[in-house]
């Protein structure tokens, strides 16, 4: 595979998907499928620019948030495509974060058999993570993302003038990801991010990121398309974020801030497993802090957190696979790490009462 050849990474290139389109061969009729929020922030200027340049374009948005990820939100996406006569080729345009992006995309696999996806991606996290990986599905009650397809776009538009509007408090939580990234793959990207952590905001920054940590993940992407070994490593700090998540209820914490605090217990456990030097995890904790992110948890016992990871469907045989960090920009996936290592540090992660 060779993912970073179907991405295309550009300021304002989200206003030229007419041109996209054309180029990859696709008929000049699209369905855009946006959240209510993006659809007003940019999907107006986005259909009408398509119409502009002589695409026949239909649109549809969905409730802004988690829920939409549903398969009742699926199926009716569904029945409007049938209804409209959607074609085999004709392209679905996912505009919007990683949910749009995870519906959407999940639709484009599935309405007859497959049609054309492409992704617009339009937060920070949908940007260096979502669209990329072909990963699509929705949500069950019964848990995340549990039914679902590979199914990589034809094309993913990244545009980094669309994330201008982003609240603050969303870009800075999808920083986490960022610097997620660089602590795995790439030191030079984690001192880029220390020199310009009061401009968190600026465009040309922003597009070296996410070139960054796209062609990151896009590497691992093609060593493991189907998430079966070297994508794993994409975890750190994912196996007791994914546990306060369930432990605190989604919605507590933004993903990018138990993204935080599970990197710094990652870091505090590879300190004192001996992979990692203490220096090291006080440069990440530093780094994160000045950002703006989180560092300790509330609300939530140390214990219910270990048996939400044991219960994360990514344990295999009962053992938690830690990824763990080496120095800052190289990590390893595979560890098992001491349950009493694991107490300690989240006990020590936990914030004082007050
Ligand atoms: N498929 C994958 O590989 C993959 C990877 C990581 C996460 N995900 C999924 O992604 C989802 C989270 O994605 P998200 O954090 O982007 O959430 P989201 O899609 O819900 O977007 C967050 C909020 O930002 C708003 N928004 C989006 N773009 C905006 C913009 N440009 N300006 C202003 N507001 C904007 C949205 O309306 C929404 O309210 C989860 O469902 C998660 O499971 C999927
Ligand atoms: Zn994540």
């Amino acid at each position: 595979m060779d993912t970073m050849a179907h991405i295309q990474i550009e300021r304002g290139a989200s206003g030229r998907l007419a041109r996209v389109l054309d180029r990859e061969g696709l008929p000049p009729r699209a369905w855009v499928i946006a959240d209510a929020t993006v659809m007003r922030l940019h999907g107006e200027r986005i259909v009408a620019g398509l119409a502009r340049d002589g695409v026949s374009v239909r649109r549809r948005a969905v409730p802004p948030g988690e829920p939409s990820k549903s398969v009742a939100v699926a199926a009716e996406l569904w029945v409007w495509l049938a209804a409209q006569g959607a074609e085999r080729r004709d392209p679905i345009i996912a505009l919007g974060g990683g949910v749009v992006g995870d519906i959407a995309g999940f639709v484009a696999a599935t309405y007859l058999r497959g049609v054309p996806l492409i992704q617009v991606p339009t937060t920070l996290l949908a940007q260096i993570d979502s669209s990329v990986g072909g990963k699509v599905g929705v949500d069950l009650a019964a848990g995340k993302n549990l039914v679902g397809a590979f199914y990589p776009a034809r094309r993913s538009v990244i545009d980094p003038n669309l994330l201008a509007t982003l609240p603050r408090a969303q870009l800075v939580a999808d920083y986490a990801e960022v610097i997620k990234t660089a602590v795995i793959f790439d030191a030079d990207m984690f001192e880029r991010i220390e020199a310009n952590a009061d401009a968190l905001d600026d465009p040309a920054l922003l597009e070296d990121l996410i070139t960054r940590c796209v062609r990151w993940k896009a590497r691992v992407v093609d060593e493991d398309p189907h998430d079966r070994g070297a994508r794993a490593v994409l975890n750190y700090g994912h196996t007791i974020a994914h546990a306060l998540e369930a432990v605190c209820g989604y919605g507590a914490y933004r993903h990018g801030e138990a993204v935080a605090i599970g990197m710094r217990g990652a870091a505090a456990i590879g300190v004192r497993a001996g992979t990692l030097a203490p220096g090291d995890a006080d440069r990440q904790h530093a780094l994160l802090r000045r950002v703006g992110l989180p560092q300790t948890y509330a609300n939530a016992a140390p214990d219910d957190v270990v048996q939400a990871m044991q219960r994360d469907k990514k344990v295999r045989g009962g053992r938690i696979q830690w990824v763990l960090a080496e120095r800052i920009g190289a990590a390893s996936p595979g560890h098992h790490v001491d349950p009493t290592i694991v107490r300690e540090v989240l006990h020590e992660i936990r914030a004082p009462a007050a």
